[in-house]
């Protein structure tokens, strides 16, 4: 009879131990030992087709005789989530959803399926009832009687994997991988080695059946995926669901990737009905305003690979107590006091005794250095009380000095602001070699020095 054996696990992580530990080595964090039961005595029951090690044989094969075809794509009706994955599903390809709870994963994979009209579908739930998931479904799309989605409330994956091949269906969803356990180990569901289990006998399904199975998993507080690390090294593509609960844009991002590029990223809205496609984000992101209000500027800033204009918004008030405030919703609050320092100290502004506070509009979080010109001309329009024409938009990179520096992919900012309409674009001198103006409609402004802007827009 075998041995009943266990391990410590960093329940953060993942790191593995023979022995407790106070402090993970991995990740540093304390007390996050927990020990699990990895092997169960008799160790007997079968998963995926009772094959616990992979008996196939495999042989080396020459790179040009391997046959691949890119048809094999499954592309779904929504056009965000097939970019996403870099132009739809791959057969046989394991991916992660992750995301907060309430954010909408289920939601989105729940409508997936059911525009997926041709395609027998098995949606795994150990989350919610059948009742609660038909109640969703019907408020998402009124349901056809010919659906071939399937519903199945069950947590364990001997029993999924013995329903998989009576109904043997051509995609899975299991909602959420958290929830499930596998009679191999005998830990608690939810535990790191229960997590680990049961995705690698999905993902030995996939595999062996070329199925893609889609896994959804929690997120924990610090936007870590629930458990260990490891999974995301397992599955072939991680997708974040994210956004701000009381916004209702969500955006879906590729983390991880081996089937497409890992900076493409889908925008949906949260409506009544579901979750809408969201094909120009711009338009959203964009206040609709018929007044020239101060300290509002608009930056053409790229999202993954995706061009889209966002507006800032600033507010420079006297600061009412010896410590100034500074608050930054949106945006890096040490990049704010950079960018605060270099205007105080290179041009001149009393920033010092003045509370800043800081918005990016629409809920969005940016990262991208393209914003800081735009941030800092809001400031000043703040400061100044001086509006800035909802006609002009910003994209340059401020550096220490003050010298304003070229971004990336200058044009596809460009056409994007051409195609929304702005009349003129505020960008580095350095971006302008190379950029062919006679291309554009919208003037270009090439700027080397942040007063060269100022002087411009505020005279
Ligand atoms: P859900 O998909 O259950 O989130 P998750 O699976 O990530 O935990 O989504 C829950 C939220 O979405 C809930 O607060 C209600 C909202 N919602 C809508 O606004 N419209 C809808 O059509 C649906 C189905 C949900
Ligand atoms: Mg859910």
């Amino acid at each position: 009879m075998a041995k009943t054996r266990s391990a410590y696990f960093c329940q953060s992580c993942g790191y593995e131990s023979a022995k407790w530990l106070g402090k993970c080595p991995s990740c540093n964090q304390w007390n996050t030992f927990v020990e699990e039961v990895i092997q169960k005595p008799g160790n007997g029951a079968p998963d995926w087709k009772g094959s616990s090690v992979t008996a196939r044989v495999t042989k080396p094969t020459a790179i040009h005789e391997i046959v691949y075809t890119e048809e094999n794509r499954l592309i779904t009706p929504d056009t965000e989530f097939n970019r996403v994955l870099g132009g739809g599903i791959v057969p046989g390809s394991l991916v992660l959803i992750g995301g907060e709870p309430g954010i909408g994963k289920s939601t989105l994979m729940l409508q997936l399926t059911l525009n997926l009209k041709n395609l027998k579908v098995l949606y795994v739930s150990g989350e919610e009832s059948e009742h609660q998931i038909k109640m969703r479904a019907e408020r998402i799309s009124p349901l056809s009687a010919s659906s071939n989605v399937y519903i199945l409330t069950e947590t364990s994956t001997q029993n999924i994997f013995k329903q998989i091949e009576i109904l043997e269906p051509q995609l899975v969803i299991i909602d959420s991988i958290q929830t499930l356990y596998s009679a191999h180990i005998e830990s608690t569901p939810g535990s790191v080695s229960q997590v680990r289990e049961c995705t690698a006998e999905l993902l030995r399904f996939a595999k062996e059946s070329s199925t893609p199975v889609f896994l959804i998993g929690h997120i924990t507080k610090d936007g870590a995926i629930a458990g260990p690390k490891i999974l995301e090294h397992m599955v072939d593509t991680v997708l974040q669901f994210e956004g701000d609960r009381h916004h209702v844009y969500r955006i879906l991002r590729a983390v991880k990737n081996r089937f497409g590029s890992a900076s493409e990223l889908g925008i949906y809205e949260m409506q009544g009905s579901g979750l809408r496609e969201v094909s120009n984000p711009s338009e959203i992101l964009l206040s609709q305003r018929d007044e020239q209000l101060s300290g509002i500027t608009i930056s053409a800033m790229l999202e993954g690979v995706r061009p889209m204009l966002i507006e800032t918004q600033a507010l420079v008030s006297s600061s009412a107590y010896g410590t100034p405030q500074r608050s930054a919703t949106g945006f890096d609050t040490r990049r704010m006091n950079m960018l605060l320092a270099v205007l105080e100290k290179r041009c001149g502004f009393r920033l010092s005794v003045k509370d800043v506070f800081l918005n990016i509009a629409g809920g969005l979080r940016v990262e991208d250095p393209a914003v800081d010109l735009g941030i800092i001309v809001a400031v000043i329009s703040s400061h100044e009380d001086i509006s800035v024409s909802s006609k002009i938009c910003f994209a340059a990179e401020v550096g220490l000095s003050g010298e304003i520096r070229a971004v990336n992919r200058i044009e596809h900012r460009i056409a994007e602001a051409q195609k929304l309409g702005f009349e003129q674009i505020y960008i580095s001198k350095y971006n302008q070699k190379g950029l062919d103006l006679t291309r554009y409609s919208i003037e270009i402004k090439s700027v080397s020095k942040i007063e060269e802007v100022f002087g411009a827009l505020f005279g």
